[in-house]
């Protein structure tokens, strides 16, 4: 799969990881489109790289998700690959109090988000000769990370919705990647979590997204650079013991002790 020459939206291209990812795709001749929901965020993105394309659209938001598509796929209709990056990370600890309304915002984005977008450009990308989803998990969907206990749900959740939708599309034209990233120096890596990270250094964006770039090109399906692939093969080796050093790592993870 030629990561060259495409036409890629990327959901959460604003900053972090789909900003980098947006900057090498670029570099390497694709057209590239992202969406986030602060609009001077995504106008400080057009300001680093001016040929990128950009659109305010929240993942959370069905009605929003029905505009975005006819919007890009009028203006773009080379689109064949799209990219559920959007994410948040919070830090909750289970037995404070919290507006239920609230509590399941990472469900809403990570994993919602992602279906919701699929449901809708899946049709538009079955038709093009080599369509590309790619979705943006984390080493965390293999072991949890007590300190993040519904971004970890989330994330394990979309690494099984992205076995099942790999294998309905199997004989199809479209694959289905998934990128699960370690700890990456980004806003939402040190966001909450600066006590829990004060002696953690994460991956360099960069380095993250050129691997990832690379074994896309050599045609991985599952990609677990850096920790997570220790991650990985832990939950099968030895999930007991990566889980406790999850837990030494996680304040909440102490709290609940
Ligand atoms: N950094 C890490 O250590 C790490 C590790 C594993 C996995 N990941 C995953 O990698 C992805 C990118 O994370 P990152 O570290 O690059 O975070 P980041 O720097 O905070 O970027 C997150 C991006 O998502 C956008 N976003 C958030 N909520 C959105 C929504 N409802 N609709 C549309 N866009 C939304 C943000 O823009 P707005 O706020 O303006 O909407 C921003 O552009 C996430 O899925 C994350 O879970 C990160």
């Amino acid at each position: 799969m030629k990561m060259t020459g495409r036409t890629v939206l990327v959901t959460g291209g604003s900053s972090g990881i789909g900003l980098e990812l947006a900057r090498q795709l670029l570099e390497r001749g694709n057209t590239v489109i992202v969406t986030g929901r602060d609009p001077h965020k995504l106008d400080a993105a057009r300001q680093q790289l001016p040929l990128l394309q950009t659109f305010q659209s929240d993942v959370r938001d069905p009605a929003g998700i029905q505009a975005l598509f006819l919007a890009v796929t009028t203006q773009f209709p080379t689109l064949d690959t799209l990219v559920n990056n959007a994410g948040v990370m919070r830090n909750i600890r289970l037995a404070q109090p919290r507006a239920l309304d609230d509590l399941t915002e990472e469900v809403d984005i990570n994993l919602n988000g992602p279906m919701r977008m699929i449901q809708q450009f899946l049709p538009y990308l079955l038709q093009r000769q080599s369509g590309l989803i790619v979705n943006v998990s984390s080493g965390l969907a293999f072991i949890p990370f007590p300190a993040a206990p519904v971004y970890s749900a989330s994330k394990a959740a979309l690494h099984a919705y992205t076995q099942c939708l790999r294998a309905q599309l199997k004989h199809s034209a479209v694959t289905v990647i998934e990128i699960a990233p370690p700890g990456t120096e980004t806003p939402l890596f040190r966001g909450e979590f600066a006590a829990e990270m004060k002696n953690e250094k994460g991956m360099d964006p960069a380095l993250l997204v050129r691997q990832c770039i690379r074994k896309i090109e050599a045609g991985q399906l599952e990609i677990c650079p850096g920790v997570s692939q220790v991650l990985k093969v832990a939950r099968r080796v030895a999930p007991g013991l990566m889980l406790q050093q999850m837990i030494k790592l996680s304040r909440a993870g102490q709290q609940v002790q």
